[in-house]
């Protein structure tokens, strides 16, 4: 009883209105900086910048472009398996199901799945849980939209959100993580990510992830390395971010986008690549690299997966699935879990 009081009052309630509410830790978590992060990633012979830090705003809004490219299939994929899955989805929901997403999310993907809640019940809850503060901003548009929504925005790691989740309340919990966004993992951090889920979970809670699937290479590259060169600017954008929050020097012209599907390892990697001998100062953190020519620095790993492997996955992470959804071209998947 007294553990469970101390884990509530580690975080601090703000109410905003009636609808929406958030929940912010009190301390701040030993997590490392982007400082600290980004300046050791890019001080080892293997440069690397983790793919987290693409998401500032202009990161954010480029993202946001690269969803709406022809090349990039997975989110107009996974929003049509979304409307197909509407249909289906109440079956296997308990007539009082609170939505948990990972991610803020698009709003036009999550209310797809409020769509089918609030026809269900007369009051939804939606608990989105995200690290950035940008919560609010979207939180608007959906409480316009429903009227009998209420929000609690939970700002914190999806780890942290979920384990005070599971010290919040007895309620049913339908837990989505949408957008392949699990595919930046590698499989042993997925692993250990899949098992944490479920152990936060409540016989009765659901679990429903997106997951992009194995394809051609000639589809898969393209979608990493669209025409209109937007990936390549999401990319190098990175470089601009660390030179305005860290007083570098990057050179963005002696860089390239390099995007490339492995198929051995089943993912795409994306690389900037330098184009010269280098170096380049980073001054914020007192430290100088250099980059010979043709040097890589590795930025994201994506990941894509077979049906058998995702079966293999969430029932080796203690999850039984309940049903797969897929596109007609099966180039995408949505797989909904229990605990097992
Ligand atoms: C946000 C990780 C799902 O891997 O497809 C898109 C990121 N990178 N284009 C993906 C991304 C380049 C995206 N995820």
């Amino acid at each position: 009883m007294h553990k469970i009081i101390e884990k509530k009052l580690n975080y601090k309630k703000f109410t905003v209105n009636s609808n929406l509410q958030y929940f912010k830790p009190h301390a701040t978590k030993i997590e490392k900086t982007f400082e600290e992060e980004v300046s050791s990633s890019l001080n080892t012979p293997l440069k690397s910048i983790h793919p987290k830090f693409f998401y500032d705003k202009k990161g954010s809004d480029l993202f946001e472009k690269i969803c709406f490219l022809p090349e990039y299939y997975p989110t107009r994929t996974e929003i049509s398996i979304l409307k197909k899955l509407g249909n289906d989805l109440s079956e296997y929901l308990d007539n009082d199901v609170r939505l948990v997403e990972l991610g803020s999310g698009s709003s036009v993907k999550t209310k797809l799945i409020l769509d089918v809640l609030t026809k269900l019940q007369e009051k939804t809850e939606y608990f989105p849980i995200d690290i950035s503060d940008i919560l609010t901003e979207s939180s608007g548009q959906l409480l316009q939209d429903y009227d009998d929504l209420h929000i609690t925005g939970i700002i914190d790691t999806y780890e942290g959100g979920l384990e005070f989740l599971k010290t919040y309340d007895g309620k049913k919990n339908l837990i989505i993580f949408l957008g392949s966004s699990f595919g930046n993992f590698l499989p042993s951090e997925g692993s250990d990510f899949l098992k944490k889920i479920n152990s936060t979970m409540k016989r009765g809670d659901l679990f429903l992830i997106g997951l992009d699937l194995v394809k051609n290479k000639t589809i898969l590259e393209p979608a990493y390395d669209d025409s209109e060169g937007i990936t390549a600017k999401f990319n190098l954008n990175v470089l601009s971010r660390i030179n305005n929050e860290l007083d570098a020097d990057f050179n963005l012209e002696n860089f390239s986008h390099h995007a490339i599907y492995n198929e051995d390892d089943q993912r795409i990697e994306m690389y900037l690549k330098s184009l010269v001998n280098q170096s380049v100062v980073l001054s914020k953190s007192n430290l100088s690299i250099t980059l010979k020519k043709d040097e890589l620095i590795h930025t994201e790993y994506s990941y894509k997966y077979r049906l058998s492997q995702i079966s293999e996955l969430l029932n080796s992470t203690g999850f039984e699935i309940k049903h797969t959804w897929l596109d007609k071209n099966q180039y995408f998947s949505l797989t909904l879990a229990s605990k097992n």
